[in-house]
């Protein structure tokens, strides 16, 4: 392999730049080519590709977002569509991949791997931290300490007034980022979509926080979660005890952006030179990841397919703390 091509896709997430860097830097260490590619499999079918030099990686390690910009493709589902993305690596003389994303992303790869034979490699790029075979997305972690500094404010005003909060986190099929900054901002109930928690339970564990004397209530609620959003839940809570004082905010897409933690630059930069040296040494078809503090490397099939647990002992210690 003398020329390799990198991209970013799907949601973004903090550390991408990071893991950009990363992969070029190791190519360069390899003696590659390597070609950044422009918005995600979009640019792939749009021929938006360019070679990159240590100029285009200069100060954006710790830069959020991702400088190679990122996009979901409709067309990429497509025989058409990737036939065409296929036309241009071939015409640029791209020979391997290395595709930043979530499982969105990883399933395109593992897809044109097995028509076109592309070698490709995944990096598991998600501010979510749904996919299997690693311990921590880039991303998550600097999601979760922007949501928790986001908390700690809305618990300021929630204190001076004696209001209830609800706040969503992001996360559509995943608690991940609702445990870690519901544990870490102290909150009254962590829902989750993974786990029922019936409103009943809520007002009971209200209840018993209200005889506690707590002088303030921030409920965390991830966005998928199964009995609903932070304000159809919010909703509910206010037929049951109309004399609260009920306020919701949804911390959106601020999750997604901001510079990232040392822990996402970190966990980012080891990905990326790991990538490349996967990639020279056969490894394809798979997603790189960290599992005890060791690289893994699994086959993006699996890491698609197989669901990642949320931690029940985590849960379990987020239920003693809370009431
Ligand atoms: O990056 C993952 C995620 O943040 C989900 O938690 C969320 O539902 C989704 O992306 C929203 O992304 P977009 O607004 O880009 O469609």
């Amino acid at each position: 392999i003398k020329k390799i091509g990198v991209l970013t896709s799907g949601g973004d997430a903090p550390g991408m730049n990071a893991a950009i860097r990363a992969v070029v830097r190791a190519g360069f260490y390899y003696k590659l080519d390597v070609f950044g590619i422009y918005r995600g499999y979009e640019g792939m079918i749009n021929n938006d590709i360019r070679k990159l030099d240590s100029h285009s990686i200069a100060h954006v390690l710790e830069r959020g977002g991702t400088f190679l910009k990122s996009a979901r493709s409709e067309e990429f589902r497509t025989e058409e569509g990737r036939k065409k993305a296929y036309e241009n690596l071939k015409s640029h003389g791209i020979q391997a991949l290395v595709v930043i994303g979530g499982d969105g992303s990883l399933t395109g790869a593992h897809l044109f791997y097995k028509e076109f034979g592309i070698p490709a490699i995944g990096l598991p790029g998600t501010i979510d931290n749904d996919l299997f075979g690693t311990d921590q997305t880039i991303g998550f972690d600097t999601a979760c300490n922007t949501a928790i500094e986001a908390i700690d404010k809305i618990r300021d005003t929630a204190t001076s007034h004696d209001r209830l909060f609800f706040v969503e986190v992001m996360g559509r099929d995943a608690g991940f980022i609702a445990i870690n900054a519901g544990i870490g901002s102290a909150a009254a109930a962590i829902l989750i979509p993974e786990k029922k928690f019936p409103v009943e339970k809520l007002i009971d564990r209200l209840k018993i926080r209200e005889k506690a004397k707590k002088e303030s209530n921030v409920v965390i609620v991830a966005e998928g979660g199964k009995s609903g959003g932070a304000q159809e839940i919010a909703h509910k809570v206010k037929k049951i005890f109309p004399g609260y004082d009920i306020k919701v905010t949804i911390l959106g897409h601020l999750q997604r952006g901001g510079a990232p933690s040392s822990f996402d630059r970190i966990l980012a930069s080891k990905l990326g030179v790991s990538a490349v040296e996967g990639l020279l040494h056969g490894k394809y078809d798979v997603m790189v990841g960290i599992i005890n503090n060791k690289i893994v490397f699994t086959p993006i099939k699996r890491a698609i397919v197989d669901d990642k647990k949320v931690d029940e002992e985590e849960l379990r210690i987020a239920g003693i703390l809370s009431t």
